[in-house]
This record gives C-alpha cells, structure tokens and sequence, in this order.
C-alpha cells in the first residue's frame, strides 16, 4: 500500500524544458527495483560524494512544487537538502526554482519515500526529516494509505542520527493528533511538542506553502510536531 495515486509523469513544455536541462545537475537517477517508483535495494545514498563535501544532511519527502526546500536551501547553505517525491512535475518545478535561486546543496530523488529510507539512506546519516502537509487521506477507508505510520516511523528512527530531529506538520487536526499517538509510541523518538495545544511551536525554518495557505483559507489549524531521535 502507497501514499499516492500517480497521476501523470509525461512533461509538457516548460517543465520538460527544466528536467531536460537541470536534471544532470539535481536529480539523483536511482537505479530501480520491480516498480517504477520503486528503489534497488541494494544502492546506497553517499552523501559526501553527491555534494562533495560533509555537511548536516536534511530530507524532506513529499517536497510538493519544492518552494520550502529551496528556500530551505538558500537560507541555510551550511547544510545539504535532498528533497524525494514520486510527482515529477513538482520536482521539475523544484529544479527550476532551485536553478534560478543558484541553489548548490539540494538534490531531489523522485522515488517512494519509504523505499529511499528502507534501503537507500545509511542508518544514522541524516540530521533531519521534514514531512510537511503529508496526503491527509480524509476518508476512513484510505486513512491506511497515510504516510506516517508505526512502520514508516521506525524507518524514519533507523536513518536520523542520535538527536536528529523529524518536523512534521499538517493542517488536518485528526491527522495530527494520529501522528502525536503513533509516535509517542515510537521508543526511538523523544517528543519535543512543547508548544500550543501539546503540538510544537511553527518551525521557523518552513515557509508557508500554497498547501498551508490553502488550509488556512478553508479555516483549518496548522499543526506543527518535532521529534527528537533518541
Ligand atoms: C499535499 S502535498 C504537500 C507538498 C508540500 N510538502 C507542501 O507543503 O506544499 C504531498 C506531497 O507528498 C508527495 N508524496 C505522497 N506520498 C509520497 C511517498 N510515498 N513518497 C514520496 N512522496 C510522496 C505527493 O506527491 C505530494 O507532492
């Protein structure tokens, strides 16, 4: 069971004219187990090669049209992001964006996000994981399609390093409150939701999106949660 529905992958004109021409620099082509989003199990993120440098490494998953990994990016060259989505025209958007802001230190990987942190992520190697506005799968039925889950948590503990924080944030309130109690019970994670109504304080480092800008429209309540790894 997956978290998204594909929907188209063919890119049309301004956005094939941006994979075409920045993918050499920013997508990291994984080669690929049995589906198409799928990772071979047997590849290994180097991060010090891809960067060519060592440097805190962030991964944000479901980076949407990329607008808070890049400006992630620029605000905080000292660190290196790696943005995973299985929606292609947002990660040509995101390169786009990138390239035209001068961004050296993102990279995207368009692939399943449990399968990159399965097998692709070393354990311990990454500093932070950003899960911003997952699918909130409204309907009863597909609330097992949801993202965070027991077992994605675990993955999420193997590849943070000791104190390495996962932020998360929704503006669906009884996804949040899911994500507190499915991770609260997480014995690797420490909660650090020190803020408002037991959830964290807005994390400075996330601007607003359009998915955020949208839920605030409808009258939702942005909730923002941080854990720490033990
Ligand atoms: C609701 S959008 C939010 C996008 C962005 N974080 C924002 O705030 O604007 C959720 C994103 O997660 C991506 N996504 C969903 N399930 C995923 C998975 N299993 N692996 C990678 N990306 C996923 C979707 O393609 C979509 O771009």
């Amino acid at each position: 069971m997956v978290s998204f529905v594909r929907r188209g992958t063919r890119l049309q004109g301004k956005q094939l004219a941006a994979w075409q021409r920045l993918a050499g620099r920013y997508l990291i082509d994984v080669p690929r187990g049995s589906a198409a989003t799928s990772v071979d199990p047997t590849v290994r993120f180097d991060a010090a090669t891809v960067f060519g440098r060592r440097a805190p490494l962030v991964v944000e998953i479901g980076s949407g049209l990329g607008d808070a990994v890049v400006a992630a990016a620029v605000a905080a060259p000292e660190h290196d992001f790696l943005a995973v989505d299985v929606y292609r025209p947002g990660l040509s958007d995101l390169m786009r964006k990138a390239d035209r802001a001068g961004a050296v230190n993102i990279r995207v990987i368009e692939a399943n996000a449990p399968d990159v942190f399965r097998t692709l992520l070393a354990s311990g190697s990454v500093d932070e994981v950003w899960t911003f506005f997952p699918d909130p799968w409204p309907k009863k039925r597909h609330h097992k399609r949801r993202l965070v889950s027991p077992a994605f948590a675990e993955l999420v503990v193997g590849v943070l390093r000791p104190g390495g924080r996962w932020r998360l944030a929704t503006d669906w309130q009884e996804y949040a409150e899911q994500m507190r109690d499915t991770l609260d019970a997480v014995s690797g994670l420490a909660p650090a939701n020190d803020g408002p109504d037991g959830f964290a304080p807005r994390f400075p480092g996330r601007i607003a999106t359009g998915f955020e800008r949208k839920g605030i429209a409808a009258g939702r309540v942005i909730r923002d949660l941080t854990y720490e790894r033990r």
